[in-house]
């Protein structure tokens, strides 16, 4: 696919195949991962076609697939070509499992290599938009319109077809674009159904996981919320459970499903560190414990972690001591509302992957330093707490916890919030964060929401926040000279926070930010927009 490294995830004795519950065993559609950055989002185009689908490494052999039942097999994209030395291969076995089996890009070449055809470096690769000629129009191409653009991105073609296979589809540059043995139910696409360019893509999994595979829609919403209730009921008995909320999509989901399933048995704790949006914590309170009468422990812990904060500057070392200022007070309130025999935790799917020793270089065996920030670790807690795990979100994607916290009666405007970070406005206080600063930039934030709230437009933005500057700057007010802080403007367009790009907001809105921020919060005199989209630049200043 691409030119980064190699990362195949070594989960061949993955827990896993222990939680693939037994309704969906016979009912799962398995990707075995190559090391494709779109592994994952093929396992969200199926499950939006209501069949639930899991990522399991390369290795997954074909016995233990055997046990798990699957409906269909997907072989995902990969970085290597199937020539090089030690490029990942599947069980040949997986090809007589009886089960259905569609290799994409690299899944298709390693599957034509395996079965004995043979694959070359192209004359000219394929990047991007292609136009799909459909040379046979029925099961995986049903419904896919001819000409249809697709997203290619090979370098490696296939050049000769196993016995039984024949083509399907092809492009201008690439003869075998599409490929079945329909005597195996063995198929192959060059291209990727699964990302958004491809027109026609999700038609193309739909046909797989529907007419080819046969599986029925039991991947919904309400039957998730039956299974998880029943679960957790089952796991936790008449206990009690402590769940840390934030505020936040995951958390607030998980309470509500909670509170569903045990009740009072359930233990909101909110900890205020100080650091949320102007009356979120108010907010917080009112809708869960007045509104929703889900009853939080709200804990006022602000001067302690601002006392923690005094003279730090670092943006790692403020995170470092958020983080663990946040394991002590929740463990002292813990033992204060206490005692409790579970922890709940808003665990997600992407989060079990990657813990799935991702990040690790094949030819090394060493792990891979990607850290650029340590991130989603604030507000996590550490593994040896005495507590035992409630996780009921384990098995979803972030789209998913959305979809079903609306279906749990979640309000919208906790559904659709904008990311908002665990250390929240201490690493947009750049420098020293104090509580006047803290004050200057919620008043300034306060008002950017309330800007492009009230135009209607806060859901076009992936985030939009100010951030404080610790310099100051000369201006001009009334008669007056004046020496205050510049307040950064950050409006981001984003599809899942990687890879960002700066928002063309329109002059107006940005001038009636700018002009109410400098009348109305003192302190500020200089409003300034960024235009640095990720990479270089990072969505945080921090
Ligand atoms: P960056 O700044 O790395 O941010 O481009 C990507 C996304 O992650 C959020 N973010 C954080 N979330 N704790 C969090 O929970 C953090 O320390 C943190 N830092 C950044 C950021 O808001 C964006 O959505």
């Amino acid at each position: 696919m691409t030119t980064q490294i190699p990362i195949p995830p070594v989960i061949s004795d993955h827990p896993l195949l222990d939680r693939v519950s037994d309704r969906l065993k016979g009912q799962i559609i398995i990707i075995l991962d190559f090391g494709s950055q779109y592994s994952e989002l093929i396992a969200r185009r199926i499950r939006e076609t209501e069949v639930y689908s899991e990522v399991l490494s390369y290795r997954t052999t074909a016995a233990q697939l055997r046990e798990i039942k699957p409906k269909g097999i997907i072989l995902s994209g990969g970085p290597n070509s199937v020539y090089d030395q030690g490029a990942p291969e599947c069980d040949p076995e997986i090809f007589q499992l009886g089960v259905p089996v569609l290799g994409v890009c690299y899944g298709m070449q390693l599957m034509v290599k395996q079965l004995g055809g043979r694959v070359e470096r192209a004359k000219r690769g394929e990047y991007g938009k292609a136009s799909l000629h459909i040379d046979d129009p029925t099961d995986l191409l049903t419904n896919v319109e001819n000409g249809s653009t697709m997203w290619m991105s090979h370098g490696d073609s296939c050049v000769d077809l196993p016995l039984g296979f024949e083509v399907l589809a092809h492009t201008d540059n690439t003869p075998c674009a599409a490929i079945a043995d329909h005597q195996r139910a063995l198929f192959g696409v060059q291209f990727h159904p699964e990302v958004v360019h491809s027109v026609g893509g999700i038609a193309l999994i739909r046909n797989f996981v529907y007419h080819i595979c046969h599986c029925d829609p039991t991947w919904t919403t309400d039957a998730f919320i039956e299974e998880s209730i029943r679960e957790v009921r089952n796991q936790v008995g008449d206990r009690r459970v402590l769940l840390a909320l934030s505020g936040g999509v995951d958390s607030s989901t998980l309470a509500f499903l909670l509170h569903r399933a045990i009740g009072d048995n359930l233990t909101c704790m909110f900890i205020d560190q100080g650091f949320m949006r102007k009356g979120e914590p108010e907010r917080l309170v009112e809708l869960f414990d007045h509104q929703f009468h889900i009853p939080v422990q709200y804990v006022n812990a602000r001067d302690r972690f601002l006392k923690q904060l005094e003279g730090v500057t670092d943006p790692e070392e403020k995170r470092r001591l958020i983080g663990h200022e946040f394991i002590q007070v929740f463990e002292e309130e813990s033992q204060r509302l206490g005692p409790f025999d579970y922890l709940a935790q808003g665990t997600l799917y992407p989060d079990v992957i990657e813990s799935a020793d991702s990040n690790v270089d094949p030819k090394t065996g060493e792990r891979v330093a990607v850290k650029i920030k340590s991130h989603h670790n604030v507000g996590g807690l550490p593994k040896n707490l005495r507590f035992k795990l409630v996780e009921p979100l384990r098995k979803l994607f972030k789209d998913e916890v959305r979809k079903l916290g609306r279906s749990i009666g979640l309000p919208e405007e906790i559904v659709r919030r904008h990311p908002f970070p665990g250390p929240g406005l201490a690493i947009r206080i750049i420098g020293e964060v104090t509580s006047e600063r803290l004050n200057i930039l919620r008043d300034a934030d306060f008002i950017v929401r309330d800007e492009i709230s009230k135009r209607g437009i806060y859901h076009d933005y992936w985030q939009a926040f100010a951030v404080l500057l610790p310099i100051r700057s000369v201006g001009v007010m009334g008669d007056k000279r004046t020496y205050a802080h510049p307040v950064v403007l950050r409006f981001i367009t984003s599809e899942d926070g990687m890879t960002a790009d700066w928002a063309r907001v329109p002059y107006d809105i940005l001038e009636a930010i700018s002009n109410r921020i400098v009348n109305e919060v003192k302190g500020v005199n200089r409003v300034v927009y960024d235009i640095t989209s990720k990479p270089p630049g990072t969505i945080e200043w921090e």
